[in-house]
């Protein structure tokens, strides 16, 4: 079942992004060579805190860390750990959010630690602006494929593509709710966008094939082929006036 939320929940839907956002911000500026993940994690987490928010992840189905921190040939779900140092030229995807009286946020990207190649940047780039173009599909009176059309769309016009065994969700009082949001799909199918929904767009984008594979960890999600891949997501808001990124500071 979808969820349309009223304009006071909202509100208070608006102040649990604007933790996870700042709690990204964090967490990205702490990106450089010799951090570990396990530090970054930890600074989100006291910055959710402080805001009086809860780290939303922590022992959703198990998972035991504020944020998932998923390094080059990494997709998703990476566990942080004080065994793992960041160096110099590697892509960190961070994804994170916070709960805030009863409502969740979720947001994530990919930060560059140190100097990163070209091709990187490029991924990087490419990434992101496939959300923007998911975002601008996500109307009322549009449908969800147009979403996933969008964003696909404009992967693979770049030689990239995109996952397909994970997608984006709602988001509410619940992590993740009805709609599945896929970052793949025709226009015109798929349920009917309205206001009041709330949604998660976030591409998983790879250099290579779209394949993935799971760790033995039980969460790390791979590229099959060992490519890099990057990830962006946003909380975003479905109303009359249009799609409204609720994840910002
Ligand atoms: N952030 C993921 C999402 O965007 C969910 C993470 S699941 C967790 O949907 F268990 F790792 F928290
Ligand atoms: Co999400």
């Amino acid at each position: 079942m979808i969820v349309l939320k009223t304009g006071r929940e909202l509100k208070i839907m608006k102040e649990a992004c604007r933790i996870s956002a700042g709690a990204l911000q964090v967490a990205g500026r702490a990106v450089e060579p010799g951090v570990t993940t396990e530090e970054i994690d930890r600074l989100a987490e006291q910055y959710i805190l402080s805001q009086g928010g809860v780290p939303n992840f922590k022992h959703y189905e198990g998972y035991p860390a504020t944020a998932c921190i998923s390094i080059n040939n990494e997709v998703i779900h990476g566990i942080p750990s004080a065994k793992r140092k960041l160096r110099a030229g590697d892509i960190v995807s961070i994804d994170l959010g916070a709960k805030y009286e009863g409502y969740h946020g979720d947001n994530a990207a990919t930060f560059a630690c140190g100097d990163i190649s070209e091709e990187a940047k490029r991924l990087m780039d490419t990434t992101r602006e496939s959300l923007y173009e998911g975002i601008r599909a996500a109307v009322p009176g549009g449908r969800i494929g147009d979403i996933g059309h969008a964003v696909q769309q404009y992967v693979e016009e770049r030689g990239y593509s995109v996952v397909r065994q994970f997608v984006g969700h709602g988001v509410g009082t619940n992590l993740h709710e009805a709609p599945e949001v896929p970052n793949f799909g025709t226009p015109g199918r798929g349920i009917r966008l309205m206001p009041g929904m709330t949604i998660a767009i976030e591409p998983m984008v790879n250099a290579g094939k779209p394949g993935v594979e799971v760790l033995s960890d039980g969460w790390t999600v791979l590229t099959k082929d060992g490519s890099l891949s990057a990830h962006f997501e946003h909380t975003v808001a479905i109303t009359a006036d249009g799609p409204k990124i609720m994840t910002v500071i």
